[in-house]
């Protein structure tokens, strides 16, 4: 592939590179743009984020410029690490000085020296991120490729500089990396890349969660993620991270009688609720959504394999989940509960008459997840008969429009019942406790079922009603 070099100076036109020219000229330092940058510049992808190596201080260097934009741009440094960001407009440029890194084997912190431009690119993790371009005026827009990064991004190649065996043991987040720019990009992993993440994969266990997770969200946010969980699997890595989604995987025959895969069926879903739905906390329900059927897996010899109650078991499976991997417990996991716990009754509605009353219930249970449970429901439509995809999604139609009838008429989504406990303790003379439940919740269950409209004074004269009928006095109402 060749690069023209009016692309890359047309592409470095903006003020902020002439004012790094500037600054590294007057301290007399080679700079380059270097890494992601340069791999989305060439990509033709947008990025805001400028990681600049110098063979000096990065410091220095970020002082330098920051001399030049004055107080509209913010300055932070980091000593210990010898690196410093400006932020300038919307732009974060991060400096940092060219080193030579060696890591020791139980974590990712390296021991840090300062070396050439190539020993820096030498320590990165693909050759499509080991690129640089140079700032300083004689040489501005040159292209540094030692690895042919180039080539690969335009083969879409994800490929390591040095012996992938010793990169990913360097840092084994890079492992992840490798399926997440797989994923991203639409790029295939080369074989021996692939082999070495095989054979380094343990290697991820000295890898905190919340970076793990970080990539995952980026997995998951990508056009098709179904390509990084299906490599995730291959690759051995989706055992150790999540080993509830491998158990999805294969097909059990009894007596003739097969199902189907549910892992590759968990994708499939994945995969269509990507083309209608960015929202990232919807797609992991998509991941989970069917992750109790192994443990409710039973073959029937009238009914066939059956996965009865899955939706709960997997509601259930989801905090211990939520913990091991550290994902925000408090602000998703009662999020993805209700989908998960939820996602069967779209599909049962639409495949029996749609009453009023089943309806309701389902719009009081999903409440302000509603729009995306349907999402959800129709993305779980993976059957390979079009016929019955279509039978299935006009269902859907039908389910959705009568749901915006009943949420027009009665406003149960999220509603509570107009008389609460404490309106029935007062009114009938009673302690907190159980016959006060019990009242209430008939009251509830009257209006889901439709025997009353969801208003106060229908609410309190089914109240008396059923009072009177447990034999209870109103007192002085
Ligand atoms: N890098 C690396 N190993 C890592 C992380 C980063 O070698 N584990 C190098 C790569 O050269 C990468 C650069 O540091 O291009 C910048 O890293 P980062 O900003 O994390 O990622 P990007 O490649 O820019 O991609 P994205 O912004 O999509 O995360």
């Amino acid at each position: 592939m060749e690069i023209e070099q009016a692309y890359i100076l047309n592409k470095l036109s903006a003020p902020i590179f002439g004012i790094l020219t500037e600054a590294a000229d007057a301290l007399s330092v080679e700079a380059y743009v270097i890494g992601g940058y340069v791999r989305d510049l060439i990509l033709h992808r947008s990025s805001k984020d400028i990681d600049v190596v110098c063979v000096g201080s990065g410091i220095e260097l970020a002082q330098e410029t920051m001399k030049r934009l004055g107080n509209k741009a913010h300055f932070a440094f980091f000593k210990n690490y010898g690196t410093a960001q400006v932020t300038y407009k919307d732009t974060e440029i991060e400096f940092v000085g060219a080193r030579k890194e060696s890591y020791t084997r139980n974590s990712r912190n390296p021991i840090v020296e300062n070396g050439t431009l190539q020993d820096d690119l030498n320590r990165r993790d693909f050759t499509i991120n080991a690129m640089a371009i140079c700032l300083n005026k004689d040489r501005f827009g040159e292209l540094i490729d030692p690895f042919n990064g180039l080539s690969d991004l335009d083969d879409c190649r994800l490929k390591t500089p040095l012996n992938p065996d010793i990169t990913f043991s360097d840092d084994p987040l890079r492992m992840l990396r490798a399926i997440r720019f797989a994923s991203q990009l639409g790029f295939f992993i080369e074989a021996e890349t692939f082999e070495a993440i095989e054979r380094n994969k343990q290697r991820i266990e000295i890898i905190s969660k919340e970076r793990i997770v970080d990539e995952l969200n980026k997995i998951m946010l990508s056009p098709r993620p179904s390509i990084g969980f299906e490599l995730l699997e291959q690759t051995g890595l989706l055992k150790l991270i999540l080993p509830e989604l491998v158990a999805l995987k294969g097909i059990e025959t009894k007596e003739g009688i097969g199902h189907k895969d549910n892992f590759s069926h968990t994708l499939k879903v994945l995969d269509n609720l990507a083309r209608t739905t960015d929202k990232l906390w919807l797609r992991w329900a998509a991941v989970f959504h069917d992750i109790g059927k192994p443990r409710v897996k039973r073959f029937d010899t009238k009914l066939g394999w059956t996965f009865h109650g899955h939706e709960y078991k997997g509601m259930k499976m989801l905090k211990g989940i939520f913990q091991r991997m550290k994902l925000p417990i408090n602000e998703k996991l009662p999020y993805i509960e209700k989908l998960v716990s939820l996602h069967m009754r779209p599909i049962v509605l639409a495949d029996e008459e749609v009453t009023d009353s089943a309806i309701r219930r389902l719009l009081f249970e999903a409440g302000d997840t509603i729009d995306d449970l349907m999402l959800l429901c129709e993305a779980d439509i993976t059957s390979k008969n079009p016929e019955k995809v279509k039978q299935f999604l006009y269902n859907f139609q039908l389910v959705r429009s009568k749901l915006k009838e009943i949420e027009e008429k009665d406003r149960v989504r999220n509603f509570q019942p107009p008389i609460d406990g404490l309106e029935i303790m007062e009114m009938f003379h009673l302690p907190a406790g159980k016959v006060v439940g019990e009242l209430k919740s008939a009251i509830k269950e009257a209006i889901l079922d439709g025997k009353i409209p969801n208003e106060y004074e229908a609410a309190r004269a089914f109240l008396l009603q059923t009072a009177a009928e447990k034999n209870l006095s109103s007192g002085d109402l």
